[in-house]
Parts: structure tokens; C-alpha cells; sequence
């Protein structure tokens, strides 16, 4: 399916846009989503190449059938989508918690689902996580949860789906990220004290690593830590 697209849901911004202007740069008939038309349109124009963009709002799972209707065959799908939840048991905000829970669990599973008929033998999927799964923080109650069910999710779907494989990437602090560059040197710098590789994890590593997931094709149900060794120390 070498003509077939890379779909990138949640491609606006940060990781999924920079793995969308790889493949565009690379040729490839790349297709970005973003809840909002107009900025679906943007980031299809920043990224070039054959892009295209269309409006996709994974907390809306009943509604996501209807709007990757007009997206044809896919080889490469890679899901990023994210609207942070800041949350703690202790003083826990359900419309948040359920907000995130059904984009990153329902929505990822719908997404593959829809796309079905649409995927051949040979494609290929990337769920994004984080590592938040593994380390969590103050705050981090849903992002911990949604992250450590996409590492049992990719799981039950590379089976249940096989040969078509999938992955799963989970990133640490991505310095470079729209959401992580402005924070105070001060919180950065202590991310970086604790990082083995002696710095943070940048966008690059992570288009890197995705398109080695995606590629690759002996690796399925993998989850895979791009964190410059931080679950180590
Ligand atoms: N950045 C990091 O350091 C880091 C670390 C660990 C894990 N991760 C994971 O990596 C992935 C990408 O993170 P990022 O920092 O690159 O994200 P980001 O820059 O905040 O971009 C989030 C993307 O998700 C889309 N989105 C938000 N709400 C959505 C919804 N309800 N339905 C569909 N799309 C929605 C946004 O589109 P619009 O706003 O245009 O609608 C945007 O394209 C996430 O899954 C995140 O958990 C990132």
C-alpha cells in the first residue's frame, strides 16, 4: 500500500506534527486532524508536501466514524492526540478524568476501529503514551492511568489484529515540545540533572523512534520507553 496515507490524529502540534512533516518530506500522502477544521487546514499548510487536514475530536468517540469517512487507505496511522488532565484522587475533577479517559482509551481504540477497512496486511500503528505510566507525578492520576492502559492496549490489539502491526511510544519530558520549551530553566534544568544521556529527549528522537515502529516490520505489541534512560535512575 505504498500509495496508502499516514494518518496523523493529533497532528496540529508537537510530536504528531513533526512525525507528519517526515513523511511529507519524505513524499508520502500525509493526512493531519486537529478539533478544529481551520487548524487542521494550518497544519496541513505548515507541514507541506501532500498534506491534507481534517476536524477529529477523539472525546467525542461516537462521532469519529463519521469524520475519518473520507480518509482512503491507510499504511502508517500514528495517534497522539492529548488534552492534558491535571487531576489527584484526592480532590478528583470527574469531567476532566472522563474527558481524557474516553480520548486516550475509547478514542484511540475507535480511531483503529473505523480505520479497519481501510488498512491492509502491512500497516502499521503507533499509540502515543508516556511515561507517566511508569513514573507518575502530582497531578498525573488520569495521565497515569490512560498511559498504562495504552501499554495493555496495544497489546490485546496486536493480537487481535495481527498482521497488521501495532505499538506503542512512550516519551519523557520532550524538551523541545511546544509544552515543555517555555517552561523556567529551573524545572527543565533539574528534568535534564536526572536524564542519563545528560539531556532531554527531543522531537527528533521521537519522529525517530516512531518511524521505527512504524517500519519495522518484525515489532508488534511493543512498547517502547524513548526516555534517555530516566526510568533507570
Ligand atoms: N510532549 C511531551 O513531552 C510528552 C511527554 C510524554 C508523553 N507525551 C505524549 O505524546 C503525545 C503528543 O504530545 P504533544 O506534547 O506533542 O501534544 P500537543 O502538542 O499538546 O498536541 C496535542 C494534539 O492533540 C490534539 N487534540 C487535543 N485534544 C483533542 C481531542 N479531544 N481530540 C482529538 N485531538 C485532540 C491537538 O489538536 P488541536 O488542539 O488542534 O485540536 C494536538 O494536535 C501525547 O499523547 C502525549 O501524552 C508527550
Amino acid at each position: 500500500m505504498t500509495d496508502a496515507a499516514v494518518l496523523v490524529v493529533g497532528g496540529s502540534s508537537g510530536l504528531g506534527l513533526e512525525v507528519a512533516r517526515h513523511y511529507a518530506g519524505s513524499g508520502r500522502r500525509v493526512v493531519v486532524t486537529s478539533r478544529d477544521a481551520d487548524r487542521a487546514a494550518d497544519a496541513a499548510a505548515a507541514v507541506g508536501g501532500d498534506t491534507t487536514g481534517i476536524a477529529l475530536d477523539l472525546a467525542e468517540p461516537d462521532r469519529i466514524a463519521a469524520g475519518l469517512a473520507d480518509v482512503g487507505p491507510v499504511g502508517h496511522l500514528v495517534v497522539s492526540a492529548i488534552d492534558r488532565d491535571e487531576n489527584t484522587v484526592r480532590d478528583y475533577d470527574i469531567g476532566g478524568a472522563t474527558q481524557l479517559t474516553t480520548l486516550k482509551l475509547v478514542g484511540y481504540t475507535e480511531v483503529v476501529h473505523a480505520l479497519l477497512d481501510r488498512m491492509g496486511d502491512d500497516s502499521s500503528v503507533v499509540l502515543f503514551g508516556g511515561l507517566a505510566k511508569s513514573r507518575p507525578y502530582p497531578g498525573s492520576t488520569t495521565v497515569t492511568t490512560v498511559n498504562g492502559g495504552i501499554t495493555s492496549l496495544v497489546r490485546t490489539l496486536a493480537v487481535e489484529l495481527a498482521p497488521i502491526r501495532i505499538n506503542a511510544l512512550h516519551p519523557a519530558v520532550v524538551g523541545d515540545s511546544p509544552y515543555w520549551m517555555d517552561k523556567p530553566p529551573s524545572v527543565l534544568d533539574a528534568l535534564r540533572s536526572r536524564t542519563p544521556i545528560g539531556r532531554l529527549v527531543s522531537m527528533a528522537d521521537i519522529v525517530h523512534a516512531t518511524v521505527f515502529l512504524l517500519e519495522n516490520r518484525a515489532v508488534t505489541g511493543a512498547n517502547l520507553d524513548v526516555d534517555g534512560g530516566w526510568l533507570l535512575v
